[in-house]
């Protein structure tokens, strides 16, 4: 099997596939690994460290005409550049918020695997792109809060007198709201974490933080209703979204630091922090949503602008993940090596459309869309009032 690592074409983006350790797996497993030049560049990966690692170095055209070719994102409407598009492509590029990115690549022929579409199963534990990334952008997000926040993080009993410990409240306790939690706790502040699954009270606690608990009060909503049979959260009536920023008002007030990372698969993200909650901040204070590529928690933030309203700074970085490429190259890496060897487990491919985790990451074959809720997905933005988060 012959396999390219591609040089990302998404703006702003620093990961990288495959780190060497990565190619040394696939070489090792049997696979011809051809690098785009300078595919590692912006994770400061050198040309060289592949060579070392026994991949050969090559333009964009031979690096696309592998058998499979990876990258972390997608690649782009034109192809991202120069180059035929790869026959079959793996990546990451949210097929069901923006199914017309699944379409692309049928239209073009391709067969394409998008890695966020990993089952949160025991067996594809190894393979999850979006703990991993979720990991990373919990801890980047409580560093960027820190830094601009006027005041330290921790207790400090000094001659100049105490000072107060920071208090965090981190909002939907998924993987990214866990890891900021854990790390605000390590900073010093003092942390509270709020999800809808009631499943996560005793992980909020068990990272150090105080649970908020809500008593949302709609039959099927509150308790178990709140969770689908994926362990994943449902969205919610209309009603109980608006009682929910009702209860979550005076917690929210209340936080030097609000960091928002509630999420549905494949749905809009839900609303949270209304702009009358973020008037009744403190000055100074600030909000960091993660959720905004999907249309945000907090209603004022704007994807990767910085908003001052009345004084709180409201950020929502879409690029936290790559602003630590090293880690989150390494653990992606690790993930695309996992599932690569289950896609080859003889080093040539076999697309076993039976098996669980082939199925439910692979989105086009042969020229098809063929992953059912992204057909779904396709018909629904294609209806007239559909909307297509990427505007066509
Ligand atoms: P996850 O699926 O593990 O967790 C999301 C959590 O939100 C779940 O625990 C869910 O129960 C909770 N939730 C859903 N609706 C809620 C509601 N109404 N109230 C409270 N909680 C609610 O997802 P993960 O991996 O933790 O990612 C979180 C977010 O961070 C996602 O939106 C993801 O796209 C984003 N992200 C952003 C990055 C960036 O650079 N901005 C990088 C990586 C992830």
């Amino acid at each position: 099997m012959r396999l390219g690592l591609l040089r990302e074409c998404a703006p702003r983006e620093s990961r990288v596939a495959l780190v060497p350790d990565g190619v040394e797996a696939m070489v090792a497993h049997g696979c011809e690994v051809l690098v785009e030049r300078g595919a590692g560049t912006a994770a400061r990966i050198g040309d060289d460290a592949y060579l070392d690692a026994g991949a050969s170095v090559v333009d964009t055209a031979e690096a696309r005409a592998a058998e499979i070719a990876v990258s972390v994102r997608d690649l782009g409407p034109d192809g991202g550049g120069a180059g035929p598009r790869p026959q079959t492509f793996i990546g990451v590029f949210d097929p069901l918020w923006a199914p017309a990115r699944a379409q692309r690549h049928a239209d073009e022929g391709a067969t394409a695997f998008s890695m966020d579409l990993v089952p949160r199963i025991t067996r594809a534990q190894t393979m999850d792109v979006l703990s991993s990334m979720g990991t990373v952008a919990g801890y980047e997000s409580v560093l960027l809060a820190a830094s601009r926040l006027p005041q330290m993080f921790p207790l400090m009993m000094t001659a100049a007198g105490t000072l107060a410990p920071a208090r965090v409240l981190v909002l939907g306790a998924g993987v990214a709201g866990l890891q900021a939690i854990a790390t605000s706790r390590r900073l010093g502040a003092v942390v509270e974490g709020y999800d809808v699954r009631p499943a996560a009270v005793e992980q909020i606690r068990s990272m150090g933080a105080r649970a908020v608990e809500l008593d949302l009060a709609e039959p099927g909503a509150g308790a178990a209703g709140a969770e689908d049979a994926g362990g994943y959260a449902r969205a919610q009536s209309v009603d109980v979204a608006g009682r929910q920023q009702e209860l979550l008002a005076p917690y929210v007030a209340a936080s030097d630091v609000v960091i928002t990372t509630a999420a549905i698969p494949g749905r809009a993200s839900p609303l949270l922090v209304t702009a009358a909650m973020v008037d009744a901040m403190a000055p100074g204070s600030v909000v960091i949503d993660l959720a905004s590529e999907r249309g945000g928690n907090c209603a004022v933030s704007q994807s990767d602008a910085e908003v001052d309203r009345g004084g709180v700074t409201v950020l929502a970085p879409t690029d936290l993940v790559s602003r630590c490429a090293r880690h989150a190259s390494q653990m992606f890496s690790r993930n695309l090596v996992a599932f690569l060897r289950h896609l080859a487990p003889d080093g040539e491919v076999d697309i076993r459309t039976g098996d669980e985790i082939v199925a439910a990451m692979l989105v086009a074959l042969d020229g098809e869309v063929v992953h059912p809720e992204v057909a779904a997905a396709l018909a629904a933005s294609q209806a007239p009032h559909g909307s297509d988060p990427e505007g066509g």
